[in-house]
Order: C-alpha cells, then structure tokens, then sequence
C-alpha cells in the first residue's frame, strides 16, 4: 500500500466524546480514494459508489497525525476498488496504529452521469501491476 493522504487531527475535527468525528474521517477517506482512483484512471469523472464496512478500531485524538495508506484491489468495466488502511500516527515516537481498514468502489461516468468503461491503458497497466507483484511471490 502506498500513503496517499496525510491529515493533522484539529480540535475542530472533535466530535463530542473528545474523539475525531466519524463523519470526517469518511470525508478523509472518501477524498484520498476518490484522488487515487481518479489519478490511477487518469480522470476526474468518477463517483464513489460504494464504501464497504468500516469499524473505528481505534480513537483519534486532537494533534494525531492521521495517515491515509492505498491500492488499487480491482478494476471491473466501469469500477475500480481501492483498498485502504488508516493509521494514526505519534510524532514522537512515529509508531502507526490501525485505525480502520475499508475498501471503496468508484464508477467511471461521462458528463451525463452514465457509467462508462474504464480505459483500456488502464486496465492493461493494472494487469501487468499484478503480473509483476505474482512474480515478486
Ligand atoms: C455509479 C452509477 C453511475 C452506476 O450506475 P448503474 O446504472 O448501476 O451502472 P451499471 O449498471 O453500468 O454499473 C456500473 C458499475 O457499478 C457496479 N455496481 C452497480 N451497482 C452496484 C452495487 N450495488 N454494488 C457494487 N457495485 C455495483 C457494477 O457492477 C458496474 O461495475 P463494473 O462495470 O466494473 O462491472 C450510479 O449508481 C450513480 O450515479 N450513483 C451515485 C453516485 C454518487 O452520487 N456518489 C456520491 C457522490 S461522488
């Protein structure tokens, strides 16, 4: 996995229980994935379609360093799916824990909103991706 996304934990990212707010690590995560995908398909017409299970197995808290780790899993037709790990992160001793594992799936479309294919250059490149990392075994 590669780090695509680093955030800071601010106090105005706390939600009531002193920890940060679910609903802006979804925003986080949705955000470094929709980049990769739209940078790995070389285009910014892409939607999130779906965002598998997500558990928050650990709190963040204000001045942690939240690190946003990415692959690509698979690409379909139209879809491709990023996989993703979360990881807080101490400045101090820049140990990583995990914070939440999930992957997310987004749909190529055109300017009307349809789904389209993905290209074929990338697909190809993702195929050999994969090759290479069978071989690397
Ligand atoms: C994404 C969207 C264009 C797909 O439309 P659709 O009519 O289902 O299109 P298709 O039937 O051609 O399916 C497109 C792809 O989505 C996948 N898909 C559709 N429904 C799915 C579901 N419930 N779960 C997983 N994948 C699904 C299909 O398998 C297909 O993938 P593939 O081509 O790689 O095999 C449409 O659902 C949409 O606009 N959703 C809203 C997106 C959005 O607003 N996101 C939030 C803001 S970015």
């Amino acid at each position: 996995m590669n780090l695509i996304s680093t955030k800071v934990c601010k106090k105005g990212d706390i939600g009531v229980h002193n920890n940060l707010f679910g609903g802006t690590m979804l925003c986080w995560v949705d955000e470094a994935a929709c980049a990769m995908a739209a940078e790995y398909c070389y285009t910014p017409l892409m939607v999130t379609l779906k965002m598998e299970e997500v558990t928050f197995l650990a709190p963040v808290k204000v001045n942690n360093i939240v690190k946003i780790y990415g692959s690509v899993l698979a690409i379909g037709n139209s879809s491709i799916t990023i996989s993703l790990e979360v990881r807080r992160c101490s400045v101090y001793t820049h140990e990583e824990q995990l914070v939440l594992s999930t992957r997310v799936l987004f749909c190529r479309i055109d300017e009307d909103g349809t789904a389209i294919p993905i290209s074929k250059h990338v697909k190809k490149r993702f195929e050999k991706e994969q090759e290479a990392a069978k071989d690397m075994k």
